[in-house]
């Protein structure tokens, strides 16, 4: 994802719902001249990832995705990974990442997709149905959490449904790629350079 959004020296990369900041100290990792800022709505999770390594080269804040505290065109690429399952309105949220966005930037989503109608379908969905769980509850001791991931794995948006999403908030050129036999996506769009949000 990170290699997608061609980050070049001197940009500003947002990473919204950054948890543990995983994609923006991966940014960061790959051009340390860029600047980067990320945002999560939960406090601990910003305090996790401060302790990444050079974590206090980035801006954390603690925010809301559907609202975020930044002027129009305050950066060059926007990226979100596996927040969208999460919102109450994806749209909303979308707008809010477009309008961020300078004209012609990059806006940049990876999340889950439900697995595609294929040979694979039916050992993809066993995989989720029993190995995920018991992972979860060997790894994290929370089986619960886990059941809730592959629930919504199976009964997230198509990456078509995404894709639509993220035009209807006002992005151009917007195209998926499926990844990991199909059970993750990753999608991007632009800003339109003529476009006022
Ligand atoms: C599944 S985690 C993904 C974290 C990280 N992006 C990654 O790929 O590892 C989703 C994150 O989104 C955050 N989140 C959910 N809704 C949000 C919102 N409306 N605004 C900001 N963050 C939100 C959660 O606190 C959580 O840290």
């Amino acid at each position: 994802m990170v290699r997608l959004a061609d980050l070049k020296s001197g940009q500003r990369f947002l990473d919204v719902g950054t948890g543990t900041g995983g994609i923006a100290l991966e940014a960061l990792r790959r051009d340390s001249n860029i600047k980067v800022t990320a945002v999560d709505f939960t406090l601990k999770m910003i305090q996790v990832a401060r302790q990444g390594k050079d974590g206090d080269k980035i801006s954390w804040l603690q925010a809301d995705g559907q609202n975020l505290p930044f002027k129009e065109v305050s950066f060059d690429v926007v990226t979100s990974g596996y927040l969208i399952r999460n919102v109450s309105d994806p749209v909303q949220a979308f707008r809010e990442q477009t309008r961020v966005t300078a004209p012609g930037g990059k806006v940049i989503c990876l999340d889950t997709a439900p697995p595609p109608d294929n040979f694979l379908k039916p050992f993809i969905l066993l995989y989720l149905k029993i190995m995920i769980p018991f992972l979860g509850r060997l790894v994290a001791g929370d089986k619960n959490a886990y059941d809730y991931l592959q629930e919504s794995t199976r009964a997230f948006k198509s990456p078509e449904e995404l894709q639509k999403i993220m035009t209807d908030a006002g992005l151009e050129k917007v195209s998926h790629k499926r990844l990991m036999f199909g059970t993750q996506v990753v999608l991007k769009g632009s800003r339109p350079r003529d476009k006022q949000a």
